[in-house]
């Protein structure tokens, strides 16, 4: 039994911050960003809305898409970072807004892995046959964490949220094929959010010095995700022998792109081969991945049968890459 996607979508704000308008916020340019990192622009939430109402939006398309009613959904998993609230989880929130009546579901968070973790999660309930269909979803609200005077993160991140149904398959040549996932904690303290948890929760102080913002030693995470991304890319392709001239699409977490072509030129891969729309919406965390999918699948980049290398890095730090064969025509 294997698990494959029958359906996929995506949710992102209409409203734009391009960088044009972060040269009148901060002491940047448009040529710093573009050069540094491929960014152009990307998208911001209403304030008053939550990650939750983008997973939501993004899971309705999804179940448009692959013909299925919200009660039958058995597994809500919603990668993220951004939790609406600390409790409950924004999975309680999604199964709300989708009027799902008979799912149970949970939040997960691998930083920027977020999404090929719930993905691999996921494939797991569906693999030995506990649940017929679950809801995988990426979202985050990352302008929530945000220090909109530091320019070294600001300009980094986006609002948005995609999402994939997995159902179960008697082909064995389809779906997902393999994972490979890591953690090392020795990485929390060069990306972080380090306020609104237990060991320093909100309070005067926290705010003050700036702890509800992502810190991030840039430098540091780069290279460590080129260097990963790439070691656990090419583990995947080699122990399922399969060479960069088998692979359709290499999708990536969406970063920086100066990360992305790192591993994709190490792995031999053409940037045809690399789906790319960072330029769009800069480093949506969990939301990246799908996102990017959900976009290829709507071009009709993607078709039945093509072999599909997701990999990310992120918070923990986390990293990891998950091989896959598309099943939807
Ligand atoms: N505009 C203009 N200048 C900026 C800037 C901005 N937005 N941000 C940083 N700079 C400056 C720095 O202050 C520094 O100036 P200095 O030399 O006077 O000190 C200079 O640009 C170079 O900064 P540096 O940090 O060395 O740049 P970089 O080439 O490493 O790029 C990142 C910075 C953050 C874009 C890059 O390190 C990165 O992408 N890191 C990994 C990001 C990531 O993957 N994060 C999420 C995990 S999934």
């Amino acid at each position: 039994m294997r698990t494959i996607i029958t359906g996929v979508g995506h949710f992102v704000p209409d409203q734009k911050l391009t960088n044009k308008d972060f040269e009148k916020m901060v002491d940047t340019s448009d040529e710093w960003i573009t050069t540094r990192t491929g960014i152009k622009e990307r998208r911001i939430l209403d304030k008053n809305k939550g990650t939750s109402y983008m997973a939501s939006k993004a899971a309705e398309i999804v179940l448009e898409q692959a013909n299925i009613s919200a009660d039958e959904i058995d597994l809500i998993i919603v990668a993220t970072v951004t939790p609406d609230m600390p409790v409950p989880a924004t999975a309680a929130l999604v199964q709300k807004d989708l009027k799902a009546k008979n799912c149970w579901g949970f939040d997960l968070n691998g930083g920027c892995t977020g999404f090929i973790c719930a993905l691999a999660t996921g494939s797991q309930f569906i693999e030995s046959g506990r649940h017929q269909k679950v809801m995988v979803i990426g979202a985050d609200k990352m302008s929530t964490v945000l220090n909109y005077q530091d320019r070294t993160t600001c300009v980094l991140f986006g609002d948005g949220a995609g999402a994939v149904m997995l159902e179960p398959s008697i082909e064995d040549d389809q779906g997902v094929q393999d994972f490979v996932l890591h953690l090392d904690g020795l990485g929390a303290e060069y990306l972080n959010i380090a306020g609104g948890g237990s060991l320093h929760p909100a309070s005067y102080d926290t705010v003050k010095q700036n702890l509800h913002y992502v810190y991030q030693d840039g430098k540091t995470v780069f290279k460590h995700a080129v260097n990963g991304m790439t070691e656990v890319s090419e583990l995947i392709m080699e122990r399922n022998k399969l060479s960069a001239g088998d692979i359709k699409f290499l999708i990536p977490h969406q970063a920086n792109y100066r990360i992305i072509d790192a591993v994709a030129k190490k792995m031999g891969l053409n940037p045809d081969k690399v789906v790319i729309n960072i330029n769009k919406y800069g480093n949506t965390t969990a939301a990246t991945i799908p996102l990017a999918v959900s976009e290829a699948h709507q071009e009709r980049k993607i078709r039945k049968g093509d072999w599909l290398v997701m990999t990310a890095f992120g918070a923990g730090f986390t990293w990891g890459s998950l091989l896959l064969k598309w099943a939807i025509d």
